[in-house]
């Protein structure tokens, strides 16, 4: 079965275990937000904007589950934190291509955790003038720090483990199993106990 296929990894300091999430839920949640978006912004043709590398997948599927002329672009930011924890200060690495003036946005975020590179991303955009910024995240932490209003479409709480699968990622590996997975620092043991 592919959702096993994470059980036995392990790559820079890590090794995937307990499922937390199976491809089976994420995919009828998607479609279940995708069927939400479709009906809020019937008439309209959003602008997806997806936050890379993290949501590539999930902006790939919602948008399959968009039946609206919806278009597309992405950003990338860093955040200077170490690999696992983000400290809200964000450099832009690649910015959008297409002009926000008038248009109906939503961000497409893989998780919301702090909320920090979230808050930073929609003072960034809305200082470009759209007629509508709404987020997606596919992930919220139940800990997190942001204003519960402007999490407008969200896909499952989940608690403070760090996770991979679905294009979440530690030290860029794991971005394509197919569900959600807890990742959890291997012993010092096997010879990279420096991971934090
Ligand atoms: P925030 O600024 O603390 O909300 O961090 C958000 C970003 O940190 C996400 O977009 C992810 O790229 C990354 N991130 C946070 N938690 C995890 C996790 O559990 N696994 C992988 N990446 C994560
Ligand atoms: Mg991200």
């Amino acid at each position: 079965m592919a959702s096993d296929q994470g059980a036995s990894l392990s790559a820079g300091g890590y090794s995937v275990g307990r499922l937390l999430i199976s491809e089976d839920d994420l995919q009828a949640r998607i479609r279940a937000l995708g069927e939400e978006i479709t009906s809020d912004y019937a008439g309209r043709a959003p602008l997806l904007v997806g936050v890379l590398k993290g949501a590539f997948m999930f902006m790939s599927d919602l948008s399959r589950a968009i039946d609206l002329p919806v278009e597309f672009d992405f950003m990338a930011v860093s955040s200077y934190g170490n690999s696992t924890r983000s400290s809200g200060v964000v450099r832009i690495v690649k910015d959008l291509d297409i002009d926000l003036a008038d248009r109906d946005v939503i961000i497409v975020e893989d998780i919301i955790d702090s909320g920090l590179t979230l808050s930073y991303l929609r003072r960034n955009l809305l200082a470009r003038n759209p007629a509508s910024l709404e987020v997606c995240a596919l992930l919220v932490r139940e800990n997190h720090q942001v204003d519960e209003t402007i999490l407008r479409y969200e896909g499952f709480r989940v608690p403070s483990d760090f996770l991979v699968g679905y294009g979440l990622d530690v030290n860029e590996r794991f971005r394509n199993l197919p569900d959600i997975r807890v990742a959890t620092a291997v012993s010092d043991a096997v010879g990279d106990g420096g991971a934090v």
